[in-house]
């Protein structure tokens, strides 16, 4: 049986791009594999969260996860910092990881760039900690999203140059897995590429939005002036919304569309419309279990409580297994 991670920091809430990137396959997976998810809480302390709000958005994202339909009876479902062993581990993989490859990381170049006055070592160390969640259970495979591939990358090279250093053949190579044959990547609505929960506002469609919030973002998703050629190669902004729509929408909305399109005739307006409504359709249930879970604490606290019983078990066992490796042993 094939051990699968997953994971998300606990910086707000879940949109499309989550669920189509990474959440969709661990669902179909965790029945047949051993499947761990968790919530990423010490990755988020890079940014310096509200310490106030800090268990509440964990809560929230938890009980996100759960409405998806993760089946806390078949995968592992727990919060990261109940894992002390993480940390350890960290520290440890943090031994054989070179500043000058956390330095061209291009995650790490982006944080630089965008957050200039807080360019803290947990951001640099970011792919040390990711590699630490993935090895603590020896997975083989990751289901990510496109945006996650050089952090797997870079996993498998600190899982490799363990194994080397250490003559053993101890940590399996993880890959970023996908049951289609390419990662994907859901775009944003302010046409920035990439839908994201810190891009700008209206950019992403969370799961947990009103139809009112929904129908108000998609109205407002960048468009160009309109096709000025028969069947000509759709711009980036407009083969975006086609993107969005192959998510959610009917084949048939999509070709008629796509028609619209090629013929010259499309009207944006009614393309958004139908966008907007298609997304209504496919967050409300969600939507509606999140609300009916948030008001269950006793079942939350006792999914997390079983979780980080289950999750400790395994990284127990790793982390005694490499301090034996490294020859740190007990006297
Ligand atoms: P995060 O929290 O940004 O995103 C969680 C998951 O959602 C995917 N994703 C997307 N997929 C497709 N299109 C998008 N627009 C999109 N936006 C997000 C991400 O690829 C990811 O799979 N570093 C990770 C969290 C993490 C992790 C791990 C993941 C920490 N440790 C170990 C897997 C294994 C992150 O920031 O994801």
């Amino acid at each position: 049986m094939e051990t699968v991670v997953s994971g998300i920091r606990s910086t707000g809430n879940l949109h499309l791009g989550n669920y189509f990137g990474a959440i969709k396959n661990f669902l179909k997976m965790q029945h047949e594999n051993n499947c761990y998810f968790f919530i990423a809480d010490y990755h988020s302390l890079t940014t310096h969260p509200n310490p106030s709000d800090l268990h509440d958005k964990v809560k929230q994202v938890l009980v996100e996860y759960l409405a998806c339909g993760i089946d806390p009876e078949a995968a592992t479902i727990y919060i990261q910092s109940d894992l002390p062993e993480i940390a350890e581990l960290y520290l440890l993989m943090n031994m054989n990881a070179y500043i000058g490859e956390l330095e061209r990381c291009t995650s790490f170049k982006e944080k630089i760039r965008k957050h200039s006055d807080n360019i803290n070592a947990g951001l640099l160390t970011y792919p040390v900690l990711m590699a630490a969640d993935i090895l603590i259970h020896r997975a083989h495979k990751v289901p990510v999203g496109k945006d996650q591939e050089q952090h797997l990358e870079m996993t498998r090279q600190f899982g490799n140059r363990f194994n080397r250093i250490y003559s053993v053949d101890y940590f399996p190579e993880p890959v970023a897995f996908n049951f289609g044959t390419e990662l994907v990547k859901i775009p944003g609505l302010d046409g920035s590429g990439k839908m994201g929960k810190s891009e700008g506002e209206g950019n992403a469609i969370f799961l947990f939005d009103t139809a009112v919030a929904i129908r108000k973002k998609v109205m407002k998703a960048v468009t160009d002036t309109g096709p000025t050629q028969l069947n000509q190669t759709k711009p980036e902004v407009i083969e975006n919304l086609f993107k969005l729509m192959n998510a959610v929408s009917k084949p048939d909305t999509i070709s008629y569309f796509d028609e619209q399109y090629n013929a010259m005739t499309i009207r944006y307006g009614d393309l958004k419309k139908q966008l907007a409504e298609d997304m209504v359709l496919f967050t409300a249930p969600f939507r509606e279990k999140i609300l009916e879970l948030l008001s269950n604490n006793d079942y939350i606290n006792k999914v997390v409580r079983q979780g980080a019983e289950k999750a400790h078990e395994s990284g127990r066992k790793t982390v005694k297994e490499v301090r034996e490796i490294i020859g740190l042993k007990s006297f």
